[in-house]
């Protein structure tokens, strides 16, 4: 590693350093990928009984270092304690599951005389490749399970991966590959390349050596990517603007309780954060009101000294951002009701009523703690402003009448739709897909799998 730069990785919490992580060259990316590819054979042929067995001891190592690995991602990531646990221990159990999932997935034989003018002389024995070197790429809020997310269905299908975490989050993924390591992977067949995205980004997925790109980040980079790349599968998911429908008939302190958790855990750092409220003008007062009281509760601080929901976001340009939204929003007449106020990247939760199509809030993806509630005089209005964005991750409803529900679930251009609950992607065996800009392909344990294999038909001629 000779000339390499070394990248500061700072904390959000109070910009100390954390540690470095090398800016690889393009000659050490080349390595990388080369070391997959050549690594990509003997994996491959591995008995999946010998892949999962790395599996669950990798899950096992994952909990023993589970405080140390949360300590990690609170100064890294500014995440809270009781989110960062849980990211950990939620990882451990998707590396099981996927492992348990690998072992259940069979391929068929298909009889030739099932198509007319064939005999059972020809048929033919389906199974399950692995693609060869994919390429994981993941965001910074999420850098053990995102990571894992991609990189466990990866390598229990027999795929070696090249793992390019954010740089912020790099620290974490270092830790990863470590445990992924020491539970017995083979050389070569996880390789981590740290360096910017806005450096190697372009270099690397354009690489003549990667045969998949599984993308978690934002529209903008993921629209970049698909831009550049030629005949590689692409697995994306990107960007969101999930609505919280609520009807007439809601339970309306039920869907503030969630509301206000799906919008403000780790100040909305989160693809699936509830970030717009939809409302029937009926039922909007008393919502508003039932708002106010889940908001009051929210906890505002620094994650290494408290238990909180709400902390500095993750860099200054990522505040400011946040902070232009509101802005534009108190500028063209939204009444805030909550919040609105900032001390350095640390913005207190916001909440706007009578946001209207004009503003950005209404349309753009904050990734921070501001919410704005836009209300509507029918089931239908509701509908088209929903499915007006440029994204389609998520949407809840919150109704009392099943009917209803399955109204609106039917008619939301999004990839999953919950009814009485806040938008979130879990379990993790649940299918978890972005339509319109929010992603390309389906994941989830076994859609993961799936996604990152391709069928291979054998045909059988008894002669
Ligand atoms: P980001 O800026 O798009 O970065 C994501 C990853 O892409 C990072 O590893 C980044 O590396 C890398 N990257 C940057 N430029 C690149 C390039 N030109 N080519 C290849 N890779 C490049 O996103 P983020 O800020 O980490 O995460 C927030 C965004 O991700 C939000 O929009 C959020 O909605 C989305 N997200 C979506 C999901 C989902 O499942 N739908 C989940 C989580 C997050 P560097 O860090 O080195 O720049
Ligand atoms: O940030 C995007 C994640 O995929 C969200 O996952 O709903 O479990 O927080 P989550």
């Amino acid at each position: 590693m000779s000339d390499n730069k070394m990248i500061q990785i700072h904390s959000p919490l109070d910009d100390s350093i954390v540690g470095a992580v090398p800016a690889l060259s393009r000659e050490e990316v080349d390595a990388a990928v080369q070391k997959a590819r050549k690594a990509f054979y003997g994996w491959k042929e591995t008995p999946l009984n010998e892949r999962t067995e790395i599996m669950y001891k990798a899950a096992d190592l994952l909990v023993q270092h589970a405080d140390a690995l949360t300590e990690l991602l609170i100064r890294e990531i500014g995440k809270d304690r009781k989110s960062a646990k849980s990211e950990v221990v939620r990882t451990a159990d998707f590396i099981r599951f996927t492992a348990d999932t690998a072992k259940s997935i069979h391929g068929e034989s298909i009889q030739g005389d099932n198509f007319s003018g064939f005999s059972k002389e020809k048929f033919a024995v389906v199974t399950r490749e692995p693609v060869g070197v994919v390429l994981a790429i993941s965001p910074f809020n999420y850098p053990v399970n995102l990571a894992t997310s991609k990189i466990a269905p990866a390598l229990v299908s027999g795929n070696t991966v090249v793992f390019k975490p954010a740089t912020t989050g790099s620290l974490s993924g270092q830790e990863l590959v470590k445990i992924f390591e020491e539970a017995g992977l083979p050389e070569g067949v996880l390789n981590i390349i740290t360096g910017k995205g806005s450096e190697i980004g372009d270099y690397i997925v354009t690489h003549p050596g990667i045969n998949f790109i599984n993308f978690t980040g934002s529209t903008e980079v993921g629209l970049s990517i698909s831009k550049q790349v030629n005949m590689v599968p692409l697995l994306m998911e990107l960007g969101g603007k999930d609505a919280a429908i609520v009807l007439k008939d809601a339970d309306l302190d039920f869907a503030a309780k969630n509301i206000i958790a799906g919008a403000f855990s780790y100040s909305g750092q989160r693809c699936t954060a509830v970030k717009r409220i939809l409302v029937l003008n009926e039922v909007a007062d008393q919502l508003i009101d039932q708002l106010k009281v889940e908001m009051v509760k929210l906890k505002v601080g620094n994650p290494l000294e408290n238990q909180v929901e709400i902390v500095p976001l993750i860099n200054t340009k990522a505040a400011d951002f946040v902070w232009e939204l509101i802005e534009d929003a108190t500028a063209k007449g939204a009444k805030l009701i909550y919040g609105g106020k900032r001390e350095g990247n640390l913005i207190y939760p916001t909440l706007f009523d009578h946001v209207t199509t004009d503003m950005r809030v209404a349309w753009e993806e904050p990734f921070g703690p501001v919410l704005p509630i836009l209300r509507v005089n029918s089931i239908e209005e509701a509908l088209e402003i929903a499915n007006a964005s440029e994204y389609g991750l998520q949407s809840a409803v919150f109704t009392e009448n099943i009917r209803d529900a399955f109204y609106v679930a039917n008619r939301l251009e999004v990839g999953t739709v919950h009814i009485n609950n806040k938008t979130e992607r879990g379990p993790d065996h649940f299918p978890f897909l972005g339509v319109k800009k929010s992603g390309i392909g389906t994941q989830g344990i076994r859609y993961s799998i799936e996604s990152m294999t391709r069928v291979k038909a054998t045909v059988v001629n008894l002669k």
